[in-house]
């Protein structure tokens, strides 16, 4: 399938200058959302792991459905106050000024062997910021599934390290 095709470019939004990749349009769309998800799965064939972490809020969407299908418990990250159970938290920097956020403390145990999927890897800010909240728990990031990848941001530069997986690259 052309995922392209099913996402939808909006040219100035959050603001100028930026052409954000919409995925509620291959959402809307049932065979092209079912096809992305196997297709995320297909990707990390050989890839050994026990849960699944993802990003709020898009990395819900894509990283749910792959743990049902997979059997694997998916585990959320949360922008600060959201999780009601005690959590560790991780501060990283953005452009202007600086994000957290949080998983709870039981969510990962040492040794687990984690996937983080999310919708896209832009900076790699987010996931740089969930590979440090795992590892603070003793989890071992096995590796990083996302479905769009902006090659044009070097976010892999940033995940130095780590396996590093995309379904749809955008340059
Ligand atoms: C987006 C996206 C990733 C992140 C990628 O989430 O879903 O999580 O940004 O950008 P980065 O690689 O530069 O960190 P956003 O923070 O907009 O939150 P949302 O999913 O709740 O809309």
């Amino acid at each position: 399938m052309d995922f392209k095709s099913k996402i939808r470019v909006v040219e100035d939004f959050p603001k100028a200058g930026i052409s954000f990749k919409d995925i509620t349009t291959l959402l809307a769309d049932g065979q092209a959302y079912a096809q992305a998800i196997d297709a995320c799965i297909k990707m990390l064939e050989g890839v050994e792991y026990d849960v699944i972490v993802g990003p709020e809020a898009r990395g819900f969407l894509l990283g749910a459905p792959m743990s049902v299908l997979t059997k694997k418990g998916f585990v959320p990250i949360r922008k600060p106050g959201k999780l009601p159970y005690e959590t560790i938290k991780h501060q990283y920097e953005l452009e202007y000024g600086v994000d957290t956020l949080e998983v709870h403390k039981d969510a990962i145990k040492a040794g687990d062997r984690v996937l983080i999927v999310d919708d896209l890897l832009a900076t790699g800010g987010t996931a740089k910021a969930a590979c440090e909240l795992i590892e603070k728990l003793g989890g071992e990031v096995v590796g990083l599934a996302f479905l769009m990848e902006l090659e044009f941001l070097n976010g892999r530069e940033k995940l130095e390290g780590y396996e590093v997986f995309s379904v749809i690259p955008f340059e």
